[in-house]
């Protein structure tokens, strides 16, 4: 891999994976192509290498002459695809961005990857490589007593997130068994740490926690989630660069299914034992419960042994670990947090959501 066209590198995850990458490849140009949506901003770039080995662009991935541009002028061997709207309850009130950005941008890249790489055969070296970044939800919620999901799992989508991320999967496998375009997918559970965009579970907790306001849990709060640790998700997905096989699929999460209230409970003990002097402690006397989220998956269970056994991977960090380095990561990065927190947009979703889930911020 040489260059290297990382899709939504603005954003959470794949900020932070470039960030990987640059450090595990000295040799390897990034060139980051994102819309700079709600979810994307630059101050998730701040302190990268200059131009030589991190390119910017500013654009969509629907624009397809701007996605051929871009692979013609840099001579792209290896697409890793991050780029989504990724958030469920987003999806619930407006599913039509989802349909757009993950549906069509998906195919707008592999077809693009398709015509460059395989019909005109130009520059596509040997090892190129289109990996696709996919989410456990495509295979539904597991009932009681069910097995994990591994990569032989139906898809069973019951969100609009879901059902527009089941469909891009699909297509990419159709576009490595149809054309032979050298596809590899990974499919993981919630990523949590650095640089999380603060409408998610985990940060959301941390932030509120430390403001005193209210910590809201959708419905009993038993509902259960695998939650992997961001770092440990780009050397998964840097191992699969490396030595997965074209074709394939791999299941990525983190060993831990605890439940969502236990996940918001350990985020207020471990604020109680760094600010013990808080005026809100003891922290977890801000939980309150909300109205649930419709179609709210009960539970999802990550079979990783295949890329353990095939690929030598494992996450290094334990929920508590991975929960610390991530609350002293929001807790030192507090103009990050005001940046991005503030911004006119976020505050008007919160009071969207909120309005939906009848709580109140
Ligand atoms: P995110 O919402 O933080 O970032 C998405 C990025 O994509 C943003 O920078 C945004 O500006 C950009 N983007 C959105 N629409 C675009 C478009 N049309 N053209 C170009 N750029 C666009 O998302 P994330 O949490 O970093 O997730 C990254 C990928 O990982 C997604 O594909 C998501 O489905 C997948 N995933 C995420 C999780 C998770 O827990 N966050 C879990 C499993 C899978
Ligand atoms: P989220 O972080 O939105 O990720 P996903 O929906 O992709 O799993 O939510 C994680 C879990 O936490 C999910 O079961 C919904 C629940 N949740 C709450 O209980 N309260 C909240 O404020 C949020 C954002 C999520």
């Amino acid at each position: 891999m040489k260059n290297v066209l990382v899709t939504g590198g603005a954003g959470f995850i794949g900020s932070n994976f470039v960030r990987y990458l640059l450090r595990a490849e000295p040799d390897v140009r990034v060139i980051n192509l994102d819309a700079l949506t709600y979810a994307g901003s630059p101050e998730n770039l701040k302190g990268l290498p200059d131009e030589s080995r991190h390119i910017f662009v500013n654009g969509n991935i629907i624009d397809r002459a701007l996605v051929e541009g871009i692979f013609r002028h840099h001579q792209i061997d290896t697409v890793v695809h991050f780029a989504a709207e990724s958030h469920v309850d987003r999806s619930i009130l407006g599913p039509e961005q989802f349909v757009q950005t993950n549906i069509v941008g998906t195919f707008t890249l592999l077809d693009v990857a398709r015509q460059i790489w395989l019909n005109e055969g130009g520059f596509a070296p040997e090892g190129a490589r289109f990996h696709h970044v996919s989410t456990d939800e495509v295979y539904g919620s597991l009932k009681p007593g069910e097995p994990a999901f591994s990569e032989s799992t139906p898809y069973a989508p019951r969100s609009p997130y879901a059902a527009s991320k089941a469909s891009s999967d699909h297509l990419a496998r159709a576009y490595a068994t149809t054309y032979g375009l050298p596809v590899t997918i990974t499919n993981c559970s919630n990523n949590y740490g650095p640089y999380q965009f603060p409408e998610k579970l985990i940060p959301l907790t941390i932030l509120n926690a430390v403001r005193g306001k209210p910590l809201p849990i959708y419905g009993d709060g038993k509902q259960v989630r695998d939650w992997l640790y961001v770092e440990d998700h780009c050397e998964a997905i840097y191992r699969v660069l490396l030595n997965g096989k074209s074709g394939e699929t791999y299941n990525v999460g983190g060993n831990n299914q605890p439940t969502n209230l236990e996940v918001v409970r350990q985020i207020c003990r471990i604020l109680d034992e760094v600010q013990p002097d808080s005026e809100f402690f003891p922290h977890d006397q801000l939980i309150q419960y909300v109205a649930d989220r419709p179609g709210h998956d009960r539970r999802y269970d990550m079979n990783i042994e295949k890329i353990g056994s095939e690929l030598g991977w494992e996450p290094r960090q334990s929920l508590e670990t991975g929960l610390r380095l991530t609350i002293k990561w929001y807790l030192e990065n507090p103009g990050w947090v005001e940046a991005i927190s503030s911004r006119s947009d976020y505050q008007d979703w919160l009071e969207k959501n909120y309005a939906a889930r009848g709580g109140q911020r």
